[in-house]
């Protein structure tokens, strides 16, 4: 059983209480495109503001002293949350960025080349691998990276309980695999990727791998080291946090050698007229002023979580997705597009029902105050794959009710009603 009070922890969301459409209570079960913020976020980001705003790592006032603080105060938060060094850890404005910011640094180290030694040199006879699950952001670098080098890009299929299919793993992935880019939960399944079996092959052959965690960090606890990856990418708005915040981690090595993506202010040891010499990481990697109230919201979101407990928000998602599933396989016509079982997959569930298209299926449910997201989900190519246009998705987070997950399916009932299917 959870060890939290979920009624009480709803309190810290003002969102929470709004009324929507019809006079009804919002339910939100569209976490998987972004998270509500409880107060002490939002307190945060206006505390900082109002008390200590300054540019960091620059000036040499108090306020400077105190942002600079706060700012790599909360970079030491994100490393103990990941089990990661401090200097691992580079703020990005996205996870979107974070995934470039990898992806170019492949590119930059490979066009004109003179190091074809370094681990981030791809050519026209290597390969890229990913899978049919990714969203777009963990696609579209990669497709560009191959277009650009000439890499062949590959990809793990689907299965069709939405997982996966990692079957021809040793052929897929192989010497000449550059870099191997990953989700570690769906956003559109709830599949959750068997990061040990491919960390095994990765390290095989020799390659990188990167895991895309924007569904999972904010879900359950991740550590980088047990899960033998080399980098790994969230967002801080689907973790509590506030929007305009990513985090990238990567191991130290490899930052080291990874050229940056953005050059400018803050990122240099020195620089003369026509040349400079980058910093060590993670500075390389923060050109400009950085975000700076969003990295402290950020802070303040996963001290909420710790706050709360990973394991516990994990089981407390587990009973709620346990429910969803039991409640939505017995409505005749619905479809689960993923996994029907509770083994290995997130709160993230998506489902079509025949006869309504999932567009009206959502403004249904919205007319009741719930919110869910329907469409591709950005990622068309497992779209494809599972053969649907579009689905409806609802995704859970801490602080979601049973009772919530009760007035979804009464409300998923009711539309096969309002269409007489
Ligand atoms: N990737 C986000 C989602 O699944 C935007 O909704």
């Amino acid at each position: 059983m959870p060890t939290f009070d979920v009624d009480l922890l709803r309190a810290d969301f003002p969102i929470l209480s709004r009324i929507v459409r019809n006079g009804n209570k919002l339910i939100y079960l569209d976490n998987g495109a972004t998270s509500q913020k409880p107060r002490s976020v939002v307190d945060a980001e206006r505390e900082f503001y109002f008390h200590h705003n300054a540019a960091v790592h620059r000036g040499a006032h108090l306020l400077a002293e105190e942002a600079t603080d706060a700012f790599e105060g909360a970079r030491e938060m994100v490393a103990t949350f990941l089990n990661a060094q401090v200097d691992e850890i580079i703020f990005t404005k996205s996870a979107t960025e974070s995934l470039n910011l990898v992806a170019y640094g492949f590119l930059n180290s490979s066009i004109g080349a003179q190091n074809t030694k370094s681990p981030f040199f791809v050519d026209a006879s290597m390969n890229i691998v990913v899978s049919e699950l990714e969203h777009h952001a963990n696609l579209l670098p990669w497709q560009q990276l191959a277009q650009r080098t000439g890499a062949t890009l590959r990809w793990f299929p689907v299965d069709n309980q939405g997982r996966m299919n990692l079957l021809d793993i040793d052929s897929i992935i192989d010497e000449k695999t550059a870099v191997v880019a990953l989700t570690h939960q769906s956003n559109v399944t709830g599949a959750i990727t068997d990061v040990d079996r491919i960390s095994r092959r990765v390290r095989e052959v020799g390659s990188i791998f990167v895991l895309d965690a924007c569904q999972s960090v904010p879900h359950f606890g991740v550590d980088v080291l047990a899960l033998d990856i080399d980098f790994l990418a969230f967002s801080g708005h689907k973790a509590l946090g506030p929007t305009g915040v990513g985090v990238l981690w990567g191991r130290y090595e490899l930052l080291e050698q990874m050229p940056p993506m953005l050059t400018g202010g803050s990122m240099i040891e020195s620089a003369t007229i026509d040349s400079a010499q980058f910093a060590a990481p993670p500075k390389k990697f923060e050109a400009g002023v950085p975000n700076m109230a969003q990295v402290v919201g950020l802070f303040a979101a996963i001290k909420y979580l710790n706050g709360v407990g990973m394991g516990a928000i994990a089981e407390h998602e587990h009973q709620l997705t346990a429910r969803a599933l039991e409640g939505l396989v017995s409505i005749p016509g619905l479809t689960i597009i993923g996994p029907t079982d509770l083994k290995n997959r997130g709160g993230v569930v998506s489902f079509t029902v025949e006869g309504i298209h999932p567009h009206d299926m959502g403004q249904v449910l919205d007319d009741k105050g719930i919110a869910v997201r329907t469409g591709h989900h950005c990622a068309w190519p497992l779209m494809q794959s599972m053969k649907v246009q579009a689905t409806t998705r609802a995704s859970f987070y801490l602080y979601n009710s049973a009772d919530e997950i009760d007035q979804l399916i009464a409300g998923i009932i009711d539309a096969k009603k309002f269409f007489k299917v």
